[in-house]
């Protein structure tokens, strides 16, 4: 992490006196945790340069309590295609309305965290930064914009605000104090990262569904040895891929190159096994193919489609059929080379919890194959942890904290658990979890796949739990095993009314799984659920579950 150098910097000389420093609040928008992690990086880099700090989630900030502070930083994601995160939909809200206060006596900066593979990069907090602008906030030093290696350039945002800030009020060095009632930031970085994979032996790597299944999903337990490594279930872990040789091998005889080419030093085949992205086409490589074939298909789309267009356009089809549409247009070696994206570690939620298993995290992933006439594709990190680690082989990862995402503090509280697929990894562990703290809370998961005989996956666990009494109350929803599609958010409805009174009875709600359709199907059913069982209309039900993604009881981890 950045932190080291953040605080180290920041130590100054304590001879200004004892002048009181000023509060910075450090206001965070997150879906996985970063913005989260890097707040609490702040904080401490705040505090160490004598600086009073708080980190406070977007959402519990309202337009009048950020008019009464007086240095902000924003750090925020950005989520699906240009929309906040889940944590800071309400601020955005309150902060475009008509009747915003005015933010005069505000100095703020915004650090953004994105992907540049995404048209709509950083859109939150550009979004942000306009509107505090509009608003009569003074703008301290410039948003950042983060590509997905973010430490280097949030390190050097930080390091600014920080100084700016500690230069204009006269912060005198030493540790500040946070204000009483500030969420403490609670966990720092792990000395594993992106740049330094913990290598971790992959003990277990096993077939989940059954053989006569249209998916296949996996479950692989990593060994944790002495990494130091702990966790916490709703956490997620990066894992470190390698592309595999076949396709390699495929695009090098493309580009008539052999592998030995020498690339910053090292082999070619190195470079593209470890290197880049070799799969998923990015935005410089389409822009360039455009500019070199444009009477080409991809060309016309992308002049005359919009965004979804050049997705569905896209849909199945990586670098190397794009190579091959261009034909003798299509750039060589070393043209290439530079539009290939630096390969990215994959996250996968963990599906345990450190307190049944502390030295071991398990996931549970689908592996991504398709085909067409023509070609077989394979998903780079999926197939790589099924087909090329054996168990006993050595995986680089990291872990990636999610704080917003876990089990509640109060174990007697009651929580839903709706994950259909894969979905159903963080609430295996949130189980486990709750099994092993002995928790009274109730229990309930809404589960299911497309057949019962091949795809109900940890079946054996989930029924033990049941007779144990850990797992209250199951509800699964197998789509194709009738005429008609069954789905998590049908037995949702059917479960209205009891599924209100856990909401009246305080239960935390959690989602997990696909973003594009279920994410949004599922809280459609929510908050008709809700509307039916109040019947006070529609946005008394919108209000309620406001209400509950306040206090943080509706809470998602969907991508
Ligand atoms: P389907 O493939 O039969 O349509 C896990 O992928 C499960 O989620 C499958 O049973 C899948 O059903 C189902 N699913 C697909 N679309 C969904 C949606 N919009 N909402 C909820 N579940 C969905």
């Amino acid at each position: 992490g950045f932190i080291a150098g953040i605080a180290a910097a920041g130590r100054r000389d304590a001879a200004a006196g004892d002048a009181p420093a000023a509060t910075v609040d450090v206001l965070f928008g997150t879906q996985t945790g970063n913005a989260e992690l890097l707040a609490g990086e702040l904080v401490a880099g705040a505090r160490a340069r004598g600086l009073g700090a708080n980190a406070l989630a977007l959402d519990a900030v309202t337009p009048e309590r950020l008019a009464a502070m007086s240095h902000v930083l924003v750090v925020t994601s950005t989520y699906g295609e240009g929309e906040m995160p889940d944590n800071a939909g309400l601020f955005w809200e309150a902060l475009q309305a008509d009747t915003a206060p005015r933010l005069e006596g505000l100095r703020y900066s915004v650090l953004g965290l994105g992907d540049q593979g995404y048209d709509d990069f950083c859109q939150a907090a550009k979004l942000i930064d306009t509107r505090l602008e509009q608003l009569g906030a003074t703008r301290l030093h410039d948003r950042v914009d983060c590509d997905v290696d973010f430490e280097e350039p949030a390190g050097v945002w930080s390091a600014a605000v920080l100084e700016l800030i500690a230069a204009e009020t006269g912060a005198s060095g030493g540790e500040g104090r946070a204000e009483p009632g500030a969420e403490a930031p609670a966990r720092t970085r792990s000395p594993w990262n992106k740049r330094n994979p913990y290598p971790s032996r992959l003990a277990v790597n096993r077939l989940l569904s059954s053989p006569g299944s249209a998916k296949e999903i996996r479950h692989f337990e990593f060994d944790l040895g002495d990494s130091g490594i702990t966790y916490t279930a709703g956490d997620a872990l990066a894992v470190v891929p390698v592309n595999d040789d076949a396709l390699i091998g495929t695009l090098l005889e493309h580009l008539g190159a052999s592998g030995e080419e020498e690339v910053d030093g090292r082999p070619l085949v190195e470079v593209l096994r470890t290197g880049r992205e070799i799969r998923t086409p990015s935005k410089e490589l389409i822009a360039d193919l455009v500019e070199r074939a444009p009477s080409s298909d991809l060309a016309s789309v992308v002049a005359h489609g919009d965004r979804g267009d050049l997705d569905s356009w896209l849909w199945g089809r990586d670098v190397l059929d794009l190579l091959r549409d261009a034909g003798s247009a299509a750039p060589g070696l070393a043209e290439l080379l530079p539009l290939l994206r630096p390969l990215q570690a994959r996250q996968y939620s963990i599906s345990s919890s450190p307190l049944a298993h502390p030295d071991r995290i398990h996931l549970t992933v689908a592996s991504v194959r398709y085909a067409n006439a023509l070609r077989r594709y394979e998903g780079v990190a999926s197939t790589y942890l099924a087909d090329r680690t054996a168990e006993g082989t050595t995986v680089g990862v990291h872990l990636q904290p999610n704080a917003s995402f876990g089990v509640p503090a109060d174990d007697d509280a009651p929580i839903v658990m709706i994950g259909p697929g894969t979905g159903i990894a963080p609430f295996r562990g949130f189980l486990h979890e709750r099994a092993a703290r002995g928790a009274s809370g109730r229990n309930w998961l809404f589960f299911g796949d497309q057949h019962r005989a091949t795809d109900f996956v940890y079946e054996d666990e989930l029924t033990a739990l049941r007779e144990r009494g850990v797992l209250t109350e199951l509800d699964l929803a197998f789509s194709r095993d009738q005429a008609e599609k069954i789905y998590v958010q049908t037995r949702m409805r059917e479960r209205s009314r009891e599924l209100y009174a856990w909401l009246e009875d305080g239960a935390y709600v959690y989602v997990c799984g696909d973003a594009s359709r279920m994410a949004k199907d599922v809280e459609a059913a929510l908050l008709g659920v809700i509307g039916e069982q109040r019947g006070r209309g529609e946005d008394d039900a919108a209000e309620y579950l406001a209400d509950l993604r306040r206090a943080k009881r509706y809470v998602r981890d969907v991508y």
